[in-house]
């Protein structure tokens, strides 16, 4: 099976999660699988509150209708990919650019399903480069802070975020203590968020394998 297989094969199974009402939907190529399953029973759910530009524009083009956070209120469900994650479900995030809605929407959610395939799959965060978004004028700024954190942070030239914002990626980073780190990154000035999920983890994951999807919970 590809990569691209065992991704379907996890968003199609978290559509047994999905049972009404306005849920959340994040971003990426995993959760593109999951939109046009979606689209599929449309007529279960009331809509979807979209963690990025890219999803929403997808999700009008099957039909599904879009709401702002605001006026949806506190949602029961938010599926979602990321670019790694642990056993206990702590992830990193944004490779797609988009983790500062992913984690608001998550945030806002009862119940956090991460969809993705085995390869995301690791025992420490940190092999995938960790994205931080900041505030323009914050960016040198940042990264100084960051090298002293212990990463190389690069800058995502050429790219802005859906809320006018840049990235920074930080390689280098060995995350043993996920929860510390990104409470400690969040606290430098200039940063919007960054992409480590350890205060709000995921609560289940659905890993596509060769097997079949597999449930995992923390
Ligand atoms: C988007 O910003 C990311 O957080 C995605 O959730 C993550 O990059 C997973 O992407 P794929 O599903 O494309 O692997």
């Amino acid at each position: 099976m590809t990569q691209d297989q065992l991704k379907q094969a996890a968003a199609e199974a978290a559509i047994d999660y999905v049972e009404g009402g306005i849920i959340g939907v994040g971003t990426g190529s995993t959760v593109n699988h999951f939109i046009d399953a979606l689209a599929k029973i449309k007529g279960r759910i009331e809509g979807a509150v979209s963690s990025s530009e890219a999803s929403t524009k997808r999700m009008k083009a099957h039909g599904i209708q879009v709401y702002d956070l605001n006026s949806a209120g506190p949602l029961s469900l938010y599926v979602d990919g990321a670019d790694e994650t642990t056993r206990h479900l702590h992830l990193i995030k944004g490779g797609g650019g988009a983790l500062t809605r992913e984690k608001i929407v998550a945030a806002a959610s009862e119940r956090f399903i991460c969809i993705a395939d085995e390869s995301k799959l690791v025992d420490i965060l940190g092999e995938f480069p960790l994205p931080v978004e900041v505030i323009p004028m914050a960016r040198s700024y940042v990264a100084r802070e960051l090298v002293k954190l212990g990463g190389t942070p690069i800058w995502r030239e050429n790219y802005v975020t859906d809320n006018g914002n840049l990235i920074l990626d930080v390689r280098g980073m060995r995350i043993m203590e996920p929860a510390k780190l990104e409470q400690q990154i969040n606290n430098i000035a200039g940063v919007v968020t960054n992409g480590i999920f350890a205060l709000r983890p995921a609560d289940e994951l659905i890993l596509g394998t060769p097997s079949g999807p597999k449930q995992i919970k923390p």
